[in-house]
């Protein structure tokens, strides 16, 4: 097994560079199976999720071929079946996609269950209810999604999300792509990595627009083309940075980004006593030189403040002067790191699993603690970071599932911190 060891105390300064993000490139590599023809891939994060979801692609039938760690070239024309049975899928949440892609593709699909992290109910209501209003049958058991389309033609539809929701958004425009007719989503999520989905489609021929509103509407189109895109850069990494400037007092230059990605978390970052200098594709971050000043945080689908920010403010706001209020309305489960974070003597109360109240202590101390999940993971490094003493922190896998290189990169900060193999 392997551990994070971290020696809190010093202020993260320098420059960061930040991977491509996650949550494009997993649908990204699922929508390469509606070409024929050949995608390259650039900027794709090199962290196990996606090694995941190429080693599907491959187990599927395509030809996928690492130019470089972050460069992939990818034809699916070999694909030779429409069953997911990788025994790694489980691990994931983003499997759903293969459901979607293939679906548009192949009019049929087997996948099993999406994994990931267990942070809610996460249901799949919605992409059920956009499937079958494309004409497909569903069928979800308690270990698989089947979804069916040859019986009858798939066609373009009208439908209304009850939920904003990314997973359902981008599903339900993989399926609806090579889809005679037009389909229009209203309701859709406007996340960032929805917009880049439509990007890379429209980029090898497709016919999406609206993505990045709440109305999304897509013209099926007969085939689509190869090509190449750079999947853009990781909102929630480059956030984290941020906020690891913020709780150790440093000044940190978060590299290759898209500011207005990361506007709710400036915002909230100032408002808790940052400076933050922006340009064209960096964002710089100044921790104040005394306490972190409190706020109130609720969690929302962009351009709110995202969910999977969630943990990383809420353990900045355990060293801030006073009580804050985090509300969490997205995920019904994301406080699982809170039992873990008091050892470190943070004062934190969660009330029925969805409000934080935290009383800002005067330092946390080191402790060793377990990563819950991935966000989760990620915040109990920063807290261990800003800590008096020596943490170790297992259950890192999750960790490694979204940030690429994560203790290297901190390291080039300053960071005094060691993967161990215990
Ligand atoms: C994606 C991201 C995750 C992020 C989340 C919200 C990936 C792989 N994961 O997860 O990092 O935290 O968006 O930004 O991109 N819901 C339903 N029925 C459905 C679908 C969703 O009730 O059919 C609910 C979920 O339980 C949740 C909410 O809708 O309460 C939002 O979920 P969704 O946006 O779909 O999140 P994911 O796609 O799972």
């Amino acid at each position: 097994m392997e551990i994070y060891r971290i020696r809190g105390g010093e202020a993260l300064k320098g420059t960061v560079d930040i991977s491509g993000a996650k949550n494009a490139a997993l649908p990204i590599l699922a929508a390469t199976i509606l070409t024929d023809e050949t995608i390259t891939l650039e900027n794709v994060p090199k962290v196990n999720d996606t090694i995941i979801m190429v080693e599907t692609l491959v187990n599927l039938g395509a030809k996928v071929e690492y130019i470089d760690d972050n460069t992939l070239k990818i034809n699916t024309s070999t694909i030779n079946k429409c069953v997911v049975d990788n025994p790694n899928i489980k691990k994931i949440r983003a499997s759903y996609y293969f459901a979607g892609a293939l679906l548009g593709r192949y009019h049929q699909a087997r996948v099993p269950l999406p994994g990931g992290c267990n942070i809610g109910g996460r249901g799949l209501d919605m992409h059920e209810k956009g499937f079958e209003a494309l004409g497909a049958d569903v069928k979800i058991t308690a270990t698989e999604i089947v979804v069916d389309g040859t019986e009858g033609p798939l066609s373009g539809t009208r439908m209304y999300m009850d939920k904003v929701s990314v997973g359902a958004t981008i599903n339900i425009m993989l399926a609806a792509v090579l889809t005679p007719g037009k389909t229009v989503i209203e309701g859709a999520a406007k996340e960032p990595h929805v917009v880049d989905v439509a990007n890379f489609i429209n980029g090898i021929g497709g016919h999406i627009t609206g993505a990045g509103t709440d109305k999304i509407r897509i013209n099926g189109v007969p085939a689509l083309r190869g090509g190449t895109y750079a999947v853009i850069p990781d909102q929630i990494e480059a956030g984290t940075f941020m906020m690891a400037a913020a709780i150790t007092h440093g000044d940190i230059v978060v590299n290759n980004v898209i500011p207005t990605h990361l506007d709710s978390i400036s915002s909230k970052l100032r408002e808790i006593g940052c400076k933050i200098e922006e340009s064209d594709d960096w964002v710089r971050v100044i921790g104040p030189k005394d306490k972190l000043k409190r706020t109130q945080v609720k969690t929302l689908p962009y351009p709110g403040f995202p969910t999977d920010m969630q943990p990383q403010i809420s353990v900045a706001l355990g060293l801030a002067d006073g009580c804050s209020t985090v509300v969490e309305s997205i995920f019904d489960n994301r406080f699982m790191y809170v039992n873990e974070l008091k050892k470190m003597g943070c004062n934190i109360v969660v009330d029925e699993s969805t409000t934080a109240y935290i009383d800002g202590v005067e330092y946390y101390q080191g402790a060793n603690m377990t990563s819950p999940d991935l966000r989760a993971g990620a915040a109990l490094v920063l807290a261990a970071l800003a800590a008096k003493g020596v943490s170790e922190i297992d259950g890192i896998e999750y960790i490694e599932r979204g940030y690429e290189n994560f203790d290297k990169k901190l390291r080039n900060l300053g960071a005094d911190i060691e993967k161990l193999e215990v």
